[in-house]
């Protein structure tokens, strides 16, 4: 049997590439086809970086050509997965291997901190940035479910003799996640140096490989645990993110005060506002400012720091959260490119930091006898 190429394309003019409205031959995600024989190669490339995305275009490949050219037909796919955009240069120097480390906090709970997070972390894993989540939600862990690896447990590596727990990857994000060692439904008492020691470990004590960002969902509130994970990392900045209500705001001012409290000294990037105002999916020019109308942005204006952008209350936010499939994995949405324009300016924000401001230092904090002494590095 000898597999024509024409037929091939032609099979290939029927299936499109993840997240892409146009078929793959016209998106000019197949960069090539060769046949010989009974065999066909067919090259692709995606901008679409998680498992699940390159597996479900192999197999859709395969079966295409299976059922519309040749049976037997012996099928190769490869597929490399490209960055949709050029991506700025990112130094800094946080921890060897990690480049910034962002924190993102809120004062008040249930704003959407650990959705932003989640969206911000897949946002820049599609721009092509080497991303690590570290969920340190000590009171209510939400990452693994919001990644829908939930039930999964990070592996140990050997690394240079040294045994290091591996994070757990998909959407192209590395995650780690406190909700990993504690049992579901089993309520932690932690202490903040008890906090602070769990988070070290997961930074220091795993093999997170190179990283341009390690984002940091911390729990809500603005107390001793917040003071002692703050002191004990070197964090590059921290996002505050807040609702338009008047009581988050006053809690995302608590916020942004204690980063910049002399004992942390965090630089804060920026404000972002979530829950902005409801669209209905069905009308989407509508909008119901239910919280209030540009509270964050005039915190930000107030507190002179940046406002990074503003995501709506939308059903299905929520409901891609819940499912394990952050709304940010769509692409050419409404939804996608808020997320992706919040995710540039807080690029650009970590940038315009590294290029002003020296490197975060970290605080050694030293507990004796019950009383804790704060120590400079
Ligand atoms: N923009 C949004 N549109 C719709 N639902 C949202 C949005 N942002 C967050 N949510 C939903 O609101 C709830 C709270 O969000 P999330 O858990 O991210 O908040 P949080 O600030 O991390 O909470 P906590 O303080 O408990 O850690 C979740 O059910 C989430 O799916
Ligand atoms: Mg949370």
């Amino acid at each position: 049997m000898k597999i024509n190429k024409k037929d091939v394309i032609a099979a290939l003019e029927t299936i499109s590439a993840p997240g892409e409205g146009q078929n793959m031959i016209e998106s000019g995600a197949v960069t090539n086809v060769v046949c010989f024989a009974d065999e066909v190669v067919v090259d692709i490339t995606i901008n679409n970086p998680s498992l699940q995305a390159k597996k479900k275009t192999e197999v859709e490949i395969l079966k295409t050509i299976h059922d519309k050219v040749y049976q037997k037909a012996k099928v190769k796919v490869n597929v490399k997965v490209e960055a949709p955009e050029k991506k700025p240069e990112i130094k800094g120097k946080a921890i060897p291997g990690i480049k910034n480390i962002v924190a993102v906090a809120s004062g008040k709970g249930g704003v959407g901190k650990s959705t932003v997070t989640a969206n911000l972390a897949v946002s820049l894993a599609k721009m092509g940035f080497k991303v690590g989540l570290l969920d340190a939600d000590i009171y209510g862990p939400s990452m693994p479910i919001m990644l829908d690896v939930d039930g999964q447990r990070p592996l140990a590596v050997n690394v240079d003799g040294k045994s290091k727990m591996k994070p757990v990857e998909n959407y192209g994000v590395q995650l780690l996640s406190i909700g990993f060692f504690t049992q579901p439904n089993q309520a932690v008492i932690w202490r903040g140096p008890m906090a602070a020691k769990a988070l070290n470990q997961m930074i220091f004590d795993a093999d997170w490989g190179e990283l341009d960002f390690l984002l940091l969902d911390l729990p809500p509130g603005t107390g001793d645990i917040h003071l002692s994970i703050m002191q004990s990392l070197p964090i590059t900045g921290a996002v505050v993110v807040s609702t338009p209500q008047n009581i988050a705001l006053a809690d995302a001012k608590k916020g942004v005060a204690m980063f910049r409290q002399d004992s942390i000294n965090v630089p804060v990037l920026g404000i972002i506002e979530n829950m902005a105002y409801f669209t209905p999916e069905e009308l989407p020019e509508n909008k119901y400012y239910i919280f209030g109308k540009e509270g964050a942005k005039n915190l930000a204006e107030d507190l002179e720091v940046p406002f990074l952008g503003e995501i709506p209350i939308v059903q299905s936010i929520r409901e891609a959260g819940d499912y394990g499939r952050p709304a940010a994995l769509q692409t050419e949405t409404p939804l996608a490119e808020a997320f992706e324009e919040l995710t540039r300016n807080v690029v650009q924000e970590v940038v315009n930091r590294n290029t002003s401001l020296p490197p975060t230092e970290a605080i050694k904090i030293t507990t004796m006898a019950g009383c804790s002494a704060v120590n400079k590095k």
